[in-house]
């Protein structure tokens, strides 16, 4: 297995490109499914998860081709709709295949996700918005086994909880549904709004993009045709190298980004007392000679992102004061906590809430990622304590993070990849 060594406490500059958004990628692949002509994706990242839903795909029976960040994948041969348990096990995403196959061929076989680092995470929510548009569910063997001979129907859907993938799988089921779908409480991400885009696009009528409450009239069957789409950057992937700059006193420049999809996250540099330049798709952030404290709570968008949380616990980590993190989305995404104990950080949890004792003077340690953001969080300690960090089972990094160890040594990092 490989692992990432870095020597602690080199100065960044520079400026780096983020990649596509792994979030809004993985939703419009699965898309594919329902397309009448062969689909084209760019500015696609290359990692693993977008590989792993790919060779789903072509599991199931379609084509595609992948190089240069651009994919075109043509579903038209798909001839079978069981979504195998050794794919699924891989990545929870997979279950964004379930609308789609159930919408396009009446009937599709999903592998129960099971849990996962981060959480229990089920599915119940995605399985009872496919009931109410007709579909029968059945569980058996760690198989969702579900059916809708007579096709999907339109329907009035309200989500107890947000959830993405749940808005995501049900609005490309409403796409090919005969008649009127409204969901309420749905996602607002960024990600669900391309994937709305997508849709209408190519045709489908959906109101109320951006919002909470979308509405979508079905095609009956009809499948559309899908234009090409430029996946949208990777707000998470961006958050994630300006903590690089903020947390080793740099000043960098994340470039192809999109800042009106961050509000949330630069609000909180800039309390930080960290100072942000906001340019048309660049942004950059500037060290300052005192972190201040922080107070976050995780929320839907355009809340906090909980994909950021394990980053901003490293960053808190250099600030003068106690900052307090609160994690309302999962149950258990303090995975982090324990190895950044490791660099000798101080910090107690009680609950969902970590309270974070700065400035913490951090040594260089071996240490494990657990999960694709909390591996991040561990590479920014490493990048700003003393001596030498390895990070270990980096294949969390890679299905999320495009070449991190390359963009981060063209910023003057001191990072390489290394074999076990
Ligand atoms: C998406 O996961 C993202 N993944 C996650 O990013 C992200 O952390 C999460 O949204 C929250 O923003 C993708 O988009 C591929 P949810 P998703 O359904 O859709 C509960 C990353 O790092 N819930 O919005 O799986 C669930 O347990 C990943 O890129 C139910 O109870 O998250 C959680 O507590 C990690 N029943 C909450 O809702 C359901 O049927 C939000 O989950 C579905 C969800």
């Amino acid at each position: 297995m490989d692992y990432l060594e870095i020597e602690g406490r080199a100065k960044l500059k520079g400026k780096i490109n983020v990649s596509g958004a792994k979030n809004s990628a993985l939703p419009l692949i699965a898309l594919s499914i329902i397309s009448k002509e062969p689909f084209k994706l760019s500015n696609l990242p290359n990692v693993k998860d977008i590989r792993t839903l790919l060779h789903l795909l072509e599991i199931l029976g379609a084509k595609y081709r992948f190089e240069k960040n651009v994919a075109v994948i043509d579903t038209s041969e798909i001839s079978s709709t069981t979504a195998l348990y050794d794919i699924v096990r891989t990545m929870r995403a997979s279950i964004l295949v379930l609308g789609p196959l159930l919408a396009r061929f009446g009937h599709c076989e999903v592998s129960l996700p099971g849990g996962c680092a981060i959480g229990q995470r089920p599915i119940d929510l995605h399985l009872k918005a496919m009931e109410s548009m007709g579909a029968s569910i059945e569980i058996k063997n760690g198989y969702v086994i579900t059916r809708a001979q007579n096709g999907l129907k339109g329907a009035h859907i309200i989500f107890d909880k947000v959830t993405v993938t749940g808005t995501e799988n049900v609005l490309m089921a409403a796409a090919l549904a005969k008649g009127k779908t409204t969901i309420v409480n749905a996602a607002r991400e960024p990600e669900v709004v391309q994937l709305c885009q997508v849709l209408k696009n190519a045709g489908i009528e959906i109101d109320g993009i951006g919002g909470d409450e979308l509405v979508v009239r079905g095609t009956e069957g009809e499948l559309p045709r899908l234009k090409e789409v430029e996946v949208i950057p990777d707000r998470i992937e961006a958050g994630t190298y300006l903590c690089a700059g903020a947390i080793t006193g740099s000043e960098i420049t994340v470039q192809k980004v999109e800042p009106s999809h961050m509000d949330a996250i630069l609000t909180k540099f800039r309390q930080m007392g960290l100072r942000i330049d906001i340019h048309k798709d660049s942004i950059t952030i500037h060290p300052t000679e005192k972190i201040e404290p922080v107070e976050i709570t995780t929320s839907e968008y355009p809340g906090f992102p909980t994909d950021m949380q394990a980053q901003f616990m490293a960053l808190a980590l250099k600030a003068e004061g106690v900052s307090i993190i609160e994690e309302r989305l999962f149950e258990n995404r303090f995975m982090h906590v324990g190895e950044l104990l490791r660099f000798g950080a101080n910090i107690h949890l009680k609950g969902n809430i970590a309270t974070v004792y700065g400035p913490a003077d951090l040594m260089g340690a071996d240490v494990m990622a657990t999960d694709l953001r909390a591996s991040s969080a561990l590479v920014l300690a490493g990048l700003s304590a003393k001596g030498i960090t390895k990070v270990h089972r980096i294949y969390h990094l890679d299905r999320g993070y495009e070449a991190l160890e390359e963009k981060l040594s063209s910023l003057g990092a001191k990072i390489r990849r290394l074999k076990e």
